[in-house]
């Protein structure tokens, strides 16, 4: 077993190991030395895949299930279906005293903390994460929330898991483009610093270190979110790729998804950088040819106007700047921030 300790306000672990979707009873268990009623809070894909087998292990272990699908898609990551969630927690009467299991995907899990956080304004929750982008990055760092017609994540707080279970056997089930996404996030996680991570994705073969990345990519955020939980200063060097990946997202109606709109936001980024001067040429190139040896996309079919308008609806902007997150070389980000009437010209140096 790897475990990654994220020493937040309320400190958890991540725990990672091939079988532990069958053993998620056992660990609920032991973490809160008693047994209650567990509300599994998932998608219809993931229920119908790994939703029996959870239930099972909890029941196994003494806990009462309850469980609940929302229709898989960035679309569902909306009010209502977010609400669906809230109103099946009620009638089933879950308490203060009850918890809730976050099974699935960024999605599921971004929406089930969220539920989480606010029903009788807070009830314990542990992640579950079954897609790859989730065990190296969403279900860690309390990030929680749903999107409003303007714009991702819009609604949200932040509300840490008491723990996180990986899973790296329930990756096998993934289609090969949302494998992509997570190791979309991952080479952020490269870009960022971690260099051998950068490696096996720029040379070598990640599928034969996948316990090992999530646990250096997870060890690697939870420094980041231990110094700045609230997301104010370091903590958004994470948004590497994501103010141009959110307009992409946003712009193609939720059709890209989220690791395929990152990983254009971050080419574009680094060809901002080199525009600016603040890299150079072979950063570019090398991280462009990392993504597209991974089956990532790294051009973007919409306008510099058409981005600019959906990146100033995001909540990323303070006032009349934006901070961007610009490569300075492989491993190297700063933030940088920028007038918002300077992104247009900034946005037209990248896709230009
Ligand atoms: N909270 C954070 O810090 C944070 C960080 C990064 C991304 N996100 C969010 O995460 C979301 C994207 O997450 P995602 O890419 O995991 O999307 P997702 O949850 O929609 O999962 C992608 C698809 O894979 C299916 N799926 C999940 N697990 C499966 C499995 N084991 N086998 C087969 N199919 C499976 C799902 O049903 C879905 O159709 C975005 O909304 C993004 O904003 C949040
Ligand atoms: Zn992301």
């Amino acid at each position: 077993m790897r475990i990654v300790e994220v020493k937040t306000g309320t400190p958890y672990q991540v725990r990672i190991q091939r079988g532990l979707i069958d053993r998620v009873g056992e660990e609920l268990l032991a973490l809160l030395g008693k047994t209650c009623k567990a509300a599994i809070l998932t998608d219809e894909t993931v229920n119908a895949l790994y939703g029996d087998r959870v239930a099972a292990s909890l029941q196994n272990s003494g806990f009462a299930v309850i469980r609940y699908a929302i229709d898989p898609g960035e679309e569902h990551k909306a009010l209502a279906d977010w609400q669906g969630m809230l109103e099946f927690m009620a009638q089933q009467q879950l308490t203060r005293s009850d918890c809730v299991v976050a099974l699935g995907g960024g999605i599921p899990g971004d929406m089930a903390g969220f539920a989480a956080a606010c029903y009788l304004r807070g009830v314990k929750f542990i992640q579950v994460p079954t897609t790859l982008l989730a065990m190296v990055d969403s279900s860690v760092g309390g990030k929680t929330g749903v999107n409003l017609a303007s714009g991702k994540n819009q609604l949200g707080a932040f509300y840490q898991p008491r723990m996180v279970l990986c899973d790296p056997d329930v990756l096998a089930t993934l289609p090969p483009e949302t494998l992509a996404d997570g190791v979309s996030e991952s080479i952020k996680y490269g870009m960022l610093g971690e260099n051998e991570v950068l490696d096996w994705f720029e040379h070598g073969d990640w599928t034969a270190h996948t316990e090992e990345l999530i646990r250096r990519c997870i060890t690697a955020k939870a420094a980041v979110v231990e110094a700045d939980e609230r997301d104010t200063g370091c903590r958004q060097l994470l948004n590497l790729g994501h103010t141009l990946g959110h307009a992409i997202e946003k712009n193609s109606k939720y059709q890209v998804t989220h690791g395929h709109a990152v990983a254009i936001g971050m080419a574009l980024a680094a060809k901002l950088a080199h525009q600016l001067g603040l890299c150079d040429e072979q950063t570019v190139t090398r991280l462009v040819a990392t993504l597209e040896r991974n089956h990532l996309p790294t051009n973007t079919i919409y306008t510099a106007a058409q981005l600019t308008d959906a990146a100033l609806s995001d909540k990323k902007r303070t006032g009349g700047t934006l901070t961007l997150v610009l490569p300075t070389g492989i491993g190297h980000c700063q933030l940088h921030p920028v007038e918002v009437s300077q992104l247009e010209n900034l946005i037209a140096l990248a896709v230009g």
